[in-house]
């Protein structure tokens, strides 16, 4: 391969000395530099990995040719003003990142059945707190916002552990065993099926504050919540008073709108509320780094390329 020029900007100094690391292994052709070093030159640079690209870099690339996020979701990338508009981004959704969500909204889910934060409560408290939790999975339907690669992996756990799953998306889906929603029209009957409410939408205009009071008080009475796509998608106050009022029981909460939630929020204390610091998914730089490559070589050889952003569906 000719050499070329990554600049990355995902997980700090730290990162950067991994993701090379990865890299040096796989592909000695690529040269890796750090977007945070002061004495990188931008003008040499071919491809780009970030998170959340600093503003001014961008536009002193000039031979930048392709961006991959470093991860599924590209809002932080979008939130960088000077994100050059012809330039192709790449998102990331490998099989190791689909796993792991599934098996975090898993185990989310079964938090919210089985009331985990009240036993992690009763623990701290060295209390013997015997209960019976309410229901089996299934007698429960968990309702998937979002049934892309994140969703469908989420979906396919949830019918092994015996729930009934539905999902809501723009279009119809054909996922066996989940019935789907599509559309505004069919959003209000999915969420009154929903029992427990898992919310994996990407972030878009379309989807900020989809979870709020309206959508809250259409779930059944009691209904548990699991928010795994962006802060952005939650009137959090009205999950709080969702969660006073009794209509939503319990939540699991992966993301929120500022990150990191700030220490003296109610989330942290509240006893029906798991807090966890947007840990749910990501795949290892191993994965990651052996999709890129791919992608790479797909790329120099003109073909189409996988999990492209798309402006107009704006995900
Ligand atoms: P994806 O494959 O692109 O799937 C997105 C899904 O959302 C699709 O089913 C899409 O429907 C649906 N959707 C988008 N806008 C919609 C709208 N306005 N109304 C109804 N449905 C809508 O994305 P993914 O890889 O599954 O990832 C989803 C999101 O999960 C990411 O964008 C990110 O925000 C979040 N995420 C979070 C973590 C974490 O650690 N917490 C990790 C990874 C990802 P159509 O297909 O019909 O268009
Ligand atoms: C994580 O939040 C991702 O978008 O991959």
């Amino acid at each position: 391969m000719t050499p070329k020029t990554l600049a990355i900007r995902t997980g700090g100094a730290e990162g950067f000395a991994a993701w090379r690391d990865v890299f040096a292994t796989r592909a000695p052709w690529l040269r890796c530099v750090h977007w945070d070093d002061p004495d990188f030159a931008p003008a040499a640079v071919d491809y780009a990995l970030v998170w959340e690209p600093t503003a001014g870099v961008f536009p002193r690339m000039d031979k930048l040719r392709l961006i991959f996020s470093s991860g599924a979701g590209v809002d932080g990338i979008l939130a960088c003003p000077d994100v050059p508009r012809q330039v192709p981004i790449v998102r990331q959704a490998v099989a190791g990142a689909t796993q792991r969500m599934g098996e975090f909204c898993a185990w989310a889910v079964l938090t919210v059945l089985k009331e985990g934060r009240r036993m992690a409560i009763a623990q701290a408290e060295r209390r013997w707190a015997y209960f019976d939790p309410e229901f089996a999975a299934t007698e429960r339907t968990v309702g998937i916002m979002g049934l892309g690669a994140m969703g469908t992996r989420s979906a396919e756990m949830l019918q092994g552990l015996g729930f009934s799953v539905i999902g809501w998306s723009r279009g119809r889906k054909t996922v066996p065993g989940v019935e789907s929603f599509a559309g505004a029209a069919e959003l209000d009957a999915f969420l009154a099926r929903s029992h427990i409410l898992v919310c994996l939408l990407p972030a878009t205009p379309e989807t900020r504050h989809i979870v709020a009071a309206r959508t809250l008080s259409l779930l059944p009475r009691g209904a548990g919540y699991v928010g795994l796509g962006r802060g952005m998608q939650q009137n959090q106050d009205d999950i709080l008073a969702a969660l006073e009022s009794g209509q939503l029981s319990g939540a699991v909460l992966d993301v929120f709108e500022p990150e990191p939630l700030p220490p003296e929020h109610p989330f942290w204390t509240h006893p029906k509320v798991t807090v966890t610091a947007h840990l749910a998914s990501i795949a290892t730089r191993e994965e990651r780094a052996d999709f890129m490559l791919a992608t790479l070589a797909a790329f120099e050889r003109g073909e189409q390329l996988p999990m492209l952003f798309d402006p107009a569906r704006g995900y």
